[in-house]
């Protein structure tokens, strides 16, 4: 199996000779293709951080556009206007008789969505976008990484891909349709600050956009979700000092934050710093872009600082964003509405954070339980621990490493990133990703939710496809308890599912619109998920208030390019049109048979 060998270097931890290893593999997933053999995993470039100087010139954007070279320009900009009405189709027929599997009306019909429930879909900016180098906008890491040898598997770059920068008004309009109410979109950083920096200017272009994105969204009665930061750090700052393995990154995001807030204050209501801050730090120490650390930084040590200073950035935006107008020096405290009037700060901040707390693979093995806590703690409380819990790293974390390896919180700093108990409300997601490990019966491995022993040898749920197999099953029936078990080690008032999705089977490869639009795979899942979800809800008392469903179209699945889709709409790469699947449609028809109003 081809992540057992992955798994295995996970699963003989910590012993202090093995540590290494352990960090080096310290994470890759969403659309890492790092079990691709043919891809290459050197001869990237990039300029020394440091080498090139801070022009905030023209000239020197467009020494910053060198790094990259050069890009497509879009068929077309300017901003395309729908027809409305958007035709919607009527539900597909029926996939199976009903005593198989009911329609997504007829899931327990009863059970119905909370009121104002967010029933939403997501992309984020570089997946989505294109325009890459229109209205001002700076390179990006990953318009740079798109050109590096075995970047991207299939060579996608996001130079157009959707092309939504265009095309927002038609995407808003087709979900809307569908009855969608909410999308978590992120802002690109590099639209708003070219060079990145606090002390380089804003472009004006960018802040004008998501303005009128925002606006739009607003009139059509879909909810704007705004993240500031989904991985695509601005090229400037990677090449002035390594981005965010250096702590010169803190001011220049909070600067960044505050200015998007300040321009956006009131008509978004939730926002998010960063999406999946450990899958992006983990990006950030492997190929290729541990070319460009900072000095003193490598591959090894890069997640470990890289977590550090985004949960600083996290912390100071947030602080940010609080005191700015008020005698509060606290962060939002959900439930308290005078807060949030008092500082006239109209919404909810927190992190999109990822992954899952395993089961042992054998029950009640001692190796197996320890293995489980070592997960938990490296890939969900590195990261909520701090700002849910104890203000901290998770004490098996600092067992672990060193401070040279994960620098240590200062008792003003652990201050700040808690906050009030209450403060943050987690927006947990991918409880899809629960299970990549069938594993074999190694002590002391890391196994998440396995519930058949060790010589079963099932898996915890169906994947997709080889390129995805090695991180994504659907696994609806240890949703509920994953959840649980999210609230039972980081409670909290409010829960959002950020993001759910999967991969339909070869889809990439399919040319016939009606065989792609029948993406049977993916609605299953959602269904299934949703079902739960909804048991979660009424069963569990889980405070869910909303879900998103990733992806509200195909789009550029990081290394995976265009070969893994996400979509529950099709898009057409020669001519941009965007066609509903099954999943849009079942989603549509589950929505409006569980709403309350
Ligand atoms: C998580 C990431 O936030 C998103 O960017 C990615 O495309 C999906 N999961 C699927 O891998």
């Amino acid at each position: 199996m081809i992540h057992a060998t992955l798994l295995c270097k996970f699963g003989a931890l910590f012993t202090k000779t093995q540590f290494h290893e352990r960090v080096d593999n310290y994470l890759f997933s969403d659309g890492m293709a790092s079990n691709f053999p043919a891809q290459p995993t050197s001869g990237a470039s990039f300029p020394p951080p440091g080498s090139i100087p801070r022009d905030y010139s023209p000239a020197g954007l467009e020494e910053l556009w060198d790094v990259v070279g050069p890009v497509e320009a879009p068929p077309f900009t300017t901003t395309r206007v729908p027809e409305l009405p958007i035709a919607v189709p009527s539900s597909p027929p029926a996939l199976y008789p009903s005593w198989f599997a009911p329609s997504p009306k007829d899931i327990l019909p009863k059970l119905k969505l909370p009121k104002g429930f967010k029933f939403g879909v997501a992309t984020a900016s570089y997946q989505v976008e294109g325009a890459v180098k229109n209205e001002g906008k700076g390179p990006t890491m990953w318009d740079w990484n798109g050109r590096q040898p075995g970047g991207v598997v299939d060579n996608t770059t996001g130079d157009i891909v959707d092309l939504q920068y265009y095309l927002y008004k038609e995407d808003v309009a087709r979900v809307a349709a569908l009855g969608i109410n909410a999308h978590s979109f992120s802002i690109s950083w590099a639209r708003i600050f070219p060079f990145g920096t606090a002390d380089s200017p804003v472009n004006e272009a960018g802040l004008n956009h998501y303005s009128d994105l925002i606006d739009y969204h607003i009139k059509s009665g879909v909810e704007p979700v705004v993240t500031l930061f989904h991985w695509d750090t601005p090229l400037a700052i990677q090449a002035y000092y390594g981005g965010f393995t250096s702590s010169k990154v803190v001011d220049d995001f909070v600067n960044y934050a505050k200015t998007v807030f300040k321009a956006y204050n009131g008509r978004v209501k939730t926002w998010y710093t960063f999406n999946e801050p450990r899958v992006y730090c983990s990006q950030v120490g492997g190929y290729p872009f541990n070319a460009s650390l900072a000095p003193g930084i490598n591959s090894s040590t890069a997640p470990y600082h890289c977590s550090y200073n985004v949960l600083k950035a996290h912390a100071g935006a947030v602080k940010g964003m609080l005191s700015r107008s008020s005698p509060f020096k606290r962060y939002v405290e959900l439930s308290s509405e005078t807060a949030f009037r008092a500082m006239k700060i109209q919404g909810e901040i927190a992190l999109k954070n990822d992954d899952y707390v395993g089961f042992p693979w054998r029950a009640n093995n001692t190796d197996d339980i320890a293995a489980v806590e070592r997960h938990a703690a490296f890939r969900i409380g590195s990261f909520s621990d701090p700002t849910y819990t104890t203000g901290d790293w998770p004490k098996i974390m600092t067992d672990t490493l060193p401070p040279s390896y994960l620098p240590r919180f200062t008792p003003a700093e652990k201050k700040d990133l808690l906050g009030k108990r209450t403060s943050y409300h987690p927006l947990f997601r991918h409880a899809q990703r629960s299970h990549q490990d069938h594993l074999t019966s190694l002590p002391s491995m890391l196994i998440a939710h396995m519930l058949f022993d060790s010589n079963a040898g099932w898996a915890a749920g169906p994947s997709p496809d080889p390129l995805s197999e090695a991180w994504l099953q659907a696994t609806p029936n240890f949703l509920r308890e994953s959840l649980r078990e999210l609230q039972k080690r980081w409670p909290t008032k409010k829960m959002y599912i950020s993001e759910f999705g999967f991969v339909e089977p070869f889809e990439a490869q399919r040319t016939e619109l009606f065989r792609i639009t029948e993406d049977v795979t993916r609605t299953n899942y959602f269904m299934t998920y949703l079902g739960e979800i909804l048991r979660a809800i009424h069963e569990d008392k889980l405070p869910i208030a909303g879900t998103f469903a990733w992806a509200m179209l195909d789009n550029a699945e990081w290394n995976s390019g265009l070969s893994a889709r996400f979509g529950i709409q099709h898009v057409n790469y020669t001519t941009l049109e965007r066609t509903y699947k099954r999943s849009a449609l079942s989603l549509s028809e589950f929505y409006k048979a569980h709403v309350q109003t």
